[in-house]
């Protein structure tokens, strides 16, 4: 990872250059966070081996689930401590996970470390290289959902043809509420998104530039599913 030039060690977020603030979208969170940030940089660096993306990538779910689940409602209880009875607020229920395949996968290990009782989904999709269109090859989502909320996982939110189609997916199954966590967001991903679903909240790690001609997102950091199971 390389110093960029004239760089200073000052605490600002660091938005990529020609990014829209990230304000410019007020269905998106870009959490200010120093420790996202620095996971990030690390993510992102072409160097960092598959074994050390995955590590990353769970962590950031961690993360970010933390972020996600800052303001979900919760109930009074009260416990007994080995002292006393304290007054505490839980969760009614853990939300659900959803990892959008392959890459999702990465971002659920660590999501699931903090939520370590949630009900997990899958959903498989392909984006064709040519045409960028999504495929769905498998969808599993468990039972219950009306009970709770839940949490699509995906690293890479890019033109939002798979966000839009995960999220529809999930909605279907009727959860009281979904939120879209992704690593990297690109203005066109979020926009396509936010057009679609305007009740899903997105949270993303950065708000980078654009796409490039493939329909990559630049800086990026390339593709994240190749790079976490080592296909590239
Ligand atoms: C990547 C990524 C998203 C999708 C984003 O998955 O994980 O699901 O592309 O692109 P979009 O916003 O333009 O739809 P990919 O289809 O490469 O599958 P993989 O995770 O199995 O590599
Ligand atoms: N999918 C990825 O993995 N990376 C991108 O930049 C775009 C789509």
């Amino acid at each position: 990872m390389q110093p960029p030039p004239g760089s200073s060690s000052g605490p600002a977020a660091v938005p990529s250059a020609g990014a829209p603030a990230p304000g410019a979208f007020p269905g998106l969170v870009v959490p200010d966070h120093a420790l996202l940030r620095h996971k990030l940089a690390a993510l992102r660096d072409r160097e960092t081996p598959s074994a050390a993306f995955r590590r990353l990538l769970a962590e950031l779910g961690a993360l970010l689930t933390a972020e996600a689940t800052r303001d979900l409602p919760q109930e009074a209880v009260r416990v007994a401590t080995p002292l006393a009875e304290a007054q505490a607020r839980v969760l009614p229920a853990e939300p659900c996970l959803v990892a959008v395949l392959r890459a999702g996968l990465g971002l659920l290990e660590g999501a699931r470390s903090v939520l370590p009782e949630a009900p997990v989904g899958h959903i498989g999709l392909v984006r064709d290289e040519r045409t960028l269109q999504p495929s769905e090859y498998v969808v599993r989502l468990p039972p219950g959902l009306a009970r709770r909320g839940a949490i699509v996982l995906d690293p890479m939110l890019a033109t939002g043809g798979s966000a839009v189609a995960a999220v529809a997916r999930v909605k279907a199954a009727g959860p009281a509420w979904v939120r879209f966590v992704c690593v990297v967001a690109a203005p066109e991903g979020v926009a396509r998104l936010l057009a679609a679903h305007p009740d899903v909240p997105v949270l993303a790690a950065s708000l980078d530039s654009g796409l490039d001609a493939r329909g990559y997102i630049v800086p990026g950091l390339g593709d994240a599913g190749d790079r976490c199971f080592g296909t590239e």
